[in-house]
């Protein structure tokens, strides 16, 4: 069995950013779930995922989800990545919405990602906007607009020992 593989799903590099790290930290493989066949992750030991929120789901999550069955041995983690500061209520949230069924006892880390609406393309702008006017109604939810620019990906998200 090869040791482990970080398998990520980015749209603007935050979490690449974070599976690179980790590759770093691990000495695992790291590959893209858009361009790895399954078969190619079924010698792993250890599959990690990295894979940012939008809209409260996991992106990355239907190739876990779709492929858990045959990975019943492995170790399995997800790391997903968002705007929002860490909020426990929020993670909750976030966990019953997308572990469900087999993924529901895989465990879940949160890191912070990156907000820049200037480099959204058309589509992702005009979604946050309607996401932040919905959540501002119901005075709860997950994302927290971050001032224009903020990168908060830190590799300190990714300690070994927390
Ligand atoms: C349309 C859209 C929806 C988003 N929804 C959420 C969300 O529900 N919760 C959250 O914390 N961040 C949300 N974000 C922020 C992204 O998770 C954040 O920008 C992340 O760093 C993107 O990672 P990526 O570059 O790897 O795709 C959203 C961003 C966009 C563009």
């Amino acid at each position: 069995m090869k040791k482990g593989i970080i398998l990520y799903r980015s749209k603007y590099g935050a979490a690449r950013k974070y599976a690179e790290w980790l590759r770093d930290m691990t000495d695992f493989s790291c590959a893209e779930t858009a361009k790895i066949a399954v078969s190619e992750v079924d010698p792993y030991e250890t599959v990690i995922l990295c894979g940012s929120i939008y809209a409260s789901g996991i992106v990355g999550l239907p190739f876990l989800k779709k492929n858990i069955g045959r990975w019943k041995e492995k170790k399995i983690a997800i790391f997903c990545v968002g705007a929002s500061p860490f909020d426990e209520k929020a993670f909750a949230e976030i966990k019953a919405r997308n572990l469900t069924g087999d993924l529901r006892e895989i465990p879940l880390f949160y890191g912070r990602g990156a907000w820049d609406e200037s480099k959204m393309k058309f589509m992702d702008r005009t979604m946050c906007k309607m996401l932040q006017k919905s959540i501002a109604k119901k005075r709860s939810g997950y994302i927290r607009t971050m001032d224009g620019g903020a990168d908060a990906c830190q590799r300190a998200e990714l300690r070994l020992d927390r």
